[in-house]
């Protein structure tokens, strides 16, 4: 603090090039770090991660309103040592035990921007996990941000998951690599994640995507995709009660950490506010039986990105009977005609903690192929446990055989 301020009062803004000084750690050769402050809202367009045009007073509102409130989760500014002008930021996540650092520079700046990123990244991972003792930090970025790639690796992160063609870039698409740091004292206490054996169950080999089906007659009430044996329908709130008992029925314990209690309530009105967002980044679906109508679980895609066309993908049949049985392989091959041919994504990712080997051996089946491994997400049994991460190109699944009927690969009654 300089000398004329007193600890009463309001320090003074800093001239211009002078906003590091004094500060003793965050800062590297040409830009530092620190958390956000009320004028920051002047470059907004440059360090907040949004497409779209805001005002600065729509920016001055997030950071009083938003920021303030946010719970687990803190954004950074990336400033320019020359000038303090705010160039990026880094956000962190935090669900115990993994921290995810979302970072941002302002594209204007080029390869300029990409330098000034992979330094701030390099200074700010390592106080994350040496520092702060997180247990892992993971880092998401596209695939031509060499200078950011190649900071994370000298930092010792690594390459983990990479999700093909997963963003648009410059009319073409480029993949997005997920990085991870590991906190060396967890690893000597817990082990090297990636050492962790993956269990397997099912063939492992893809099938050919069920014949579209032509209805005759009239279609199931408002089903969106039909199938042989299942459709698809929008989630109704009436769904909501079967959905909760069901959940309270709940027999097997590895597919999740743990069984999950829903609510009536909770569910209907989750669904509901999912409906009402605009635009719609999750789309989920009822899967009834076409032969009596009936609820048998819940499919959909999640964080949908309109712009780089991708979203993720997730499915529970409820009723355990119904698993193993193919209902939701059928499902999913609904799910994917809605996503690549009414949506026009161009990609899905799908997550599956190693656990569930039936999951990961229905994507398997589905066409999805392995894009890496996220290690340490959750905890389980005395350790953390890992996730298995998937995707699939809309390309691929166009090029999958197609199968005649019967779709049904085997008789099956639950
Ligand atoms: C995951 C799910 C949607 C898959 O749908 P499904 O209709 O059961 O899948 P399928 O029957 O088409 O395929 C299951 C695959 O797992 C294998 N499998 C079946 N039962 C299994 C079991 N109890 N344990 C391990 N593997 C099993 C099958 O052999 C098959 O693979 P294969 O045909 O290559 O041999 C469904 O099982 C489900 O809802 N499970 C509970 C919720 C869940 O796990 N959701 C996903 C979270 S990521």
């Amino acid at each position: 603090m300089p000398a004329t301020e007193t600890k009463t009062e309001e320090p003074k803004t800093p001239a211009p090039g002078t906003g590091h000084q004094g500060q003793t750690f965050l800062v590297g050769d040409d830009v530092y770090i620190r958390a956000i402050e009320p004028g920051d809202s002047a470059y907004g367009q440059s360090w907040i991660r949004s497409i779209l045009p805001r005002s600065t007073k729509r920016y001055e509102k997030w950071i009083k309103e938003e920021v303030a409130k946010a719970k687990r989760q803190a954004t950074y500014i990336i400033l320019r040592k020359t000038d303090d002008v705010a160039v990026g930021s880094i956000t962190t996540r935090r669900w115990d035990p993994i921290t995810q650092v979302t970072p941002w520079v302002d594209p204007l700046y080029g390869e300029r921007g990409q330098r000034w990123l992979a330094q701030a990244l390099g200074m700010a991972i390592p106080w994350l996990v040496d520092e702060q003792h997180r247990p892992i930090v993971t880092v998401l970025v596209a695939a031509d941000q060499k200078a950011v790639s190649d900071q994370l690796n000298e930092i010792g992160a690594y390459e983990t998951v990479r999700f093909r063609e997963m963003l648009r870039a410059w009319g073409g698409r480029v993949d997005l690599v997920q990085f991870e740091y590991l906190n060396r004292h967890w690893v000597d206490r817990l082990g090297d994640p990636r050492q962790t054996p993956l269990e397997r169950s099912g063939t492992g080999e893809p099938r050919p995507v069920p014949a579209p089906v032509t209805v005759d007659g009239e279609p199931p009430a408002n089903a969106v995709k039909v199938g042989q044996r299942v459709y698809l329908r929008p989630i109704e709130k009436k769904d909501a009660a079967w959905i909760a008992r069901w959940s309270r029925q709940e027999t097997e314990t590895f597919w999740d950490a743990g069984r999950w209690i829903y609510s009536t309530q909770g569910f209907a009105a989750h669904e509901t506010d999912l409906q009402k967002k605009e635009p719609q980044t999750s789309v989920h679906f009822a899967v009834c039986l076409r032969e009596n109508d009936e609820l048998i679980g819940t499919m959909g895609l999640d964080g949908i990105d309109y712009v780089h066309g991708f979203a993720e993908t997730g499915s529970a049949i409820a009723r355990p009977e119904y698993r193993g049985g193919g209902y939701g392989s059928e499902a999913k091959h609904l799910l994917f005609d809605y996503a690549f041919n009414t949506l026009n994504l161009h990609a899905l990712q799908s997550f599956v903690i190693f656990p569930n080997t039936r999951s990961a051996a229905a994507l398997r089946k589905q066409g999805y192929k392995e894009a890496g491994r996220l290690h340490w997400d959750f905890a389980s049994f005395g350790k953390f446990e890992n996730f298995i991460c998937f995707d699939l190109l809309a390309s691929d699944w166009r090029q999958m055989p197609r199968a005649d009927f019967p779709a049904v690969e085997k008789e099956f009654h639950p």
